[in-house]
């Protein structure tokens, strides 16, 4: 059935949402699954802006064809060539053969690599601040890199004040039955999976997202269109500030994350009490979790939102205990910045996991490990409590 809905003049949502999968880049566990932005204007010339993944390609597909209609598609946008916004491309060259693709070198190296059928099809090729008229609505091209992919780039429409912005200000979660943010309460429904999702996804990239905001300080946005989640028409530079602070590795919130890996309980017992403590010393909100138990993407969300981190580690094999190490290199691999780090390790005859974590951790930018490292043998007693009430001390005032 189609269900495309009308964003603004000549402008409309073609997208849909995938409700059925589980894992997102089969990585990222879905609790309510991932929308697939597509868009199309349709004046003089038409246009449509990305296609969808191949999961909801039935009703992309329809959806296109009903705001078409009779009309032939004049170009296809190419903001982003992941399989998750490109999977539709030969299908829709199959569906309107005379569409000319658009998107910059980047885009048509990796559209040879994925489609390489389409080494024919019409193209233009744009760079930075090209344009393309579509009769009242005027296209300006924006390149955005390693946003989320080298090739990224947004598309801007003066006409309306509609930035086609690719991965950028996306969020996982499907959209209902609005397709505008405001449509719902969005710090309720949207914002902690918005963090997750630019956090794993773009998380690594703060200086490209940085760049781009700066660009997109100089336009005059009415219209926020993401590849993924709601559409942004009120409120924007309340998300803007958000990215602001992603991108720049600020917190948004004074609150401590206490994250503990225990095989038996000993080590979570010490970081239960350590974690009350905390908040009974600071006043501040802590959250505890088992790093066992959460999904590594959400635990990383949370490095993002909070400034201060406590991990209580058990050794392994002389090492560090597996899924912090895996929550560690995930830091790593996202270049976490800019935040406070207190150390716990537990041993029962060789603890070495302290140190190995500071390591890993001196590895990252503008990062502070709170001394001393708190040291468990075994378990924690109460002939432990003034060991331990140093270590809170030094967390809360760090
Ligand atoms: Fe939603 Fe980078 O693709």
């Amino acid at each position: 059935m189609i269900n495309y809905t009308k964003i603004t003049d000549e402008t409309y949502w073609v997208g849909g949402s995938d409700r059925r999968l589980s894992r997102f880049e089969n990585i990222f566990p879905l609790e309510d699954g991932v929308s697939y932005n597509s868009y199309v204007i349709a004046d003089e010339k038409t246009a449509l802006f990305d296609t969808a993944d191949i999961s909801i390609s039935d009703q992309f597909l329809e959806n296109v064809a009903g705001v078409l209609g009779d009309k032939k598609l004049d170009y296809l946008i190419i903001n982003h060539m992941e399989p998750d916004h490109c999977s539709q491309i030969a299908t829709v060259v199959a569906m309107y053969p005379e569409v000319t693709l658009v998107g910059n070198a980047k885009t048509f190296t990796f559209l040879s690599q994925f489609f390489p059928e389409l080494g024919s099809q019409s193209k233009i090729t744009v760079a930075e601040g090209d344009t393309l008229e579509l009769g009242k609505h005027t296209l300006t091209f924006v390149m955005a890199p390693m946003v989320h992919w080298p090739e990224a780039m947004f598309t801007y429409d003066k006409a309306t004040g509609a930035l086609f912005s690719a991965d950028a200000f996306g969020t996982f979660g499907a959209i209902d039955a609005g397709i505008f943010a405001d449509e719902y309460d969005f710090e309720k429904k949207f914002l902690d999976e918005a963090r997750r999702y630019y956090a794993n996804i773009v998380g690594k990239y703060g200086m490209q997202v940085q760049a781009v905001l700066k660009k997109a300080a100089a336009i005059d946005i009415k219209y926020i269109c993401p590849l993924h989640g709601p559409i942004w028409r009120e409120n924007i530079a309340w998300f803007i500030d958000k990215y602001q602070k992603w991108s720049t590795y600020t917190p948004e919130d004074d609150e401590i994350v206490v994250i503990y890996g225990s095989l038996y309980g000993h080590t979570e017992s010490a970081a239960q009490r350590a974690a009350a403590m905390i908040r009974e010393k600071s006043g501040k909100k802590v959250s505890v979790y088992d790093v066992s138990q959460t999904h590594p993407s959400k635990l990383i969300s949370e490095v993002w939102r909070c400034g201060k981190i406590v991990l209580f580690c058990p050794t392994y094999n002389n090492g560090i205990y597996i899924p912090m190490e895996n929550f560690l290199s995930d830091c790593q691999a996202l270049t976490v910045q800019n935040r406070i780090f207190a150390l716990a390790q537990n041993g029962t005859w060789a603890p070495a996991s302290g140190k190995l974590m500071t390591e890993k951790l001196q590895t990252l930018k503008n990062v502070t490990i709170v001394e001393p490292v708190l040291t468990i043998k075994s378990a924690l007693h109460v002939t432990d409590e003034p060991e331990l009430e140093v270590f809170v001390t030094a967390v809360v005032e760090a």
